[in-house]
């Protein structure tokens, strides 16, 4: 049972159906001006194009096709940070963003910027006060994310925007996993750049979208992939054209499904929520209560290991909070910055509702959870010894 839909979604037959042509009948290079093959490429691209406007706000001539989300946070903060580089040489973002935003902060502090990794707060999420007290004189750029990977909460996209317009900053928010999930207006919320992925939306893998805004201000961006100058010289390279008349078919569709489609995956959240809580002791929901993706359920489980219970409940695809990205198991940086102790980020699960999630299948996955949950903290010492009724907190453990 597939409940991992922020790591990737299946794409959705409507938008496969889209794609089908442009693969075979209608192979031709967008950038052929001299035949009707191109034109129709370029037609099913400018269609597209207007799709993903559509979904954000935008102008058509705002949007810039990208193989991916990391292309598109690359492309928003090298390629921004690059042209303002004689303006200032301070970025600030937050440390718990994606590796592809973190990663492209990096990269420019090797190239003398200064970057200032934002601590957000218990929920997961980065204040408009803290941004603010950020800024500098030599700000030239904030890049927040919309909606959170892993613990799914919301950030004030919108006041952030305000007091970046007011302060005359770039802003750049990755939007991955909010587009298409809760509404999105680049003009309300003064966003200047803007990244999304199709697939994860119910679009196809390795194409992507970056939001660039042209007017009050126009946004210029250094290119991070020099060639043919398609895609106004932003991202030179022919144009994936079934891929993007993937993610315009995908962002029509979860526009139109959007209102209807999100309170039926919450009630199914809520549901799994409610059903866990009624029937464990000692889990804790990661992430905001309130203000987070409707599909997303963070939920640490003391007293129990995150990979054993992957391994306990094998028939569910999730995703653990402890990434085994070392010898040792790392316990998540998110959940390390958010403030959660290390016993509790080693035991986090992260469910990830999403369009083909039916209540079956929710019914099953609670069951399951609890049943592996009691199964292995009937194994655990600790376990027992809060039942005896210790307090773990004041045991004076021995060393030897
Ligand atoms: C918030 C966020 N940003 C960026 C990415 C990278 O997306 P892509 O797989 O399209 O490169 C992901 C996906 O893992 C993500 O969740």
């Amino acid at each position: 049972m597939y409940l991992d839909h922020h790591a990737t979604t299946p794409v959705d037959k409507r938008v496969l159906e889209a794609m089908l042509p442009y693969f075979t009948e209608c192979f031709g290079n967008a950038a052929s001006r001299s035949h009707q093959y191109g034109w129709t490429a370029e037609a099913a691209v400018a269609r597209a194009r207007q799709q993903v406007a559509d979904l954000l706000g935008a102008d058509e001539r705002e949007i810039i096709f990208t193989s991916g989300a990391t292309e598109s946070n690359n492309l928003a903060i090298l390629g921004s940070a690059r042209m303002l580089k004689d303006k200032g040489r301070h970025i600030v973002t937050s440390a718990i963003e994606h590796k592809a935003v973190l990663d492209s902060c990096h990269a420019l502090e090797a190239e003398g910027f200064d970057v200032t990794y934002l601590m957000p707060d218990k929920y997961g999420r980065t204040s408009v006060e803290s941004v603010a007290s950020a800024l500098r004189p030599d700000t030239i750029l904030v890049s927040i994310m919309a909606a959170h990977h892993e613990v799914g909460t919301l950030n004030p996209v919108t006041e952030i925007g305000a007091l970046c317009k007011a302060k005359k900053v770039v802003f750049h928010t990755d939007a991955v996993q909010a587009a298409g999930k809760i509404p999105i207006d680049v003009e309300a919320m003064q966003v200047d750049l803007l990244t999304i992925s199709a697939h994860k939306m119910y679009g196809p893998k390795g194409v992507g979208a970056l939001y660039v805004r042209r007017r009050a201000p126009r946004i210029r961006l250094a290119p991070l992939i020099h060639g043919g100058g398609q895609e106004r010289g932003m991202r030179s390279g022919t144009l994936n054209v079934p891929g993007i008349v993937g993610i315009g078919a995908a962002c029509e569709l979860s526009q139109s499904l959007m209102m209807e489609e999100m309170p039926r995956i919450r009630a199914l959240r809520d549901a799994l929520w409610e059903y866990l809580s009624a029937n464990l002791s000692h889990i804790v929901l990661n992430g905001h209560p309130t203000d987070r993706l409707a599909g997303n359920l963070n939920v640490s489980f003391s007293f129990v290991e995150g990979e054993s219970l992957m391994m306990g409940i094998k028939e569910l695809a999730v995703s653990s909070g402890s990434a085994c990205t070392s010898a040792s198991l790392e316990p998540s940086y998110v959940l390390k910055n958010m403030g959660v102790g290390d016993d509790l980020a080693h035991t986090s699960i992260r469910f990830g509702l999403g369009r083909g999630t039916t209540r079956e299948e929710i019914e099953k996955a609670g069951h399951l959870v609890v049943e592996a949950v009691e199964r292995l903290r009937e194994l655990s010492p600790l376990y027992e010894m809060v039942q005896e009724g210790v307090d773990l907190s004041q045991v004076a453990w021995s060393g030897h």
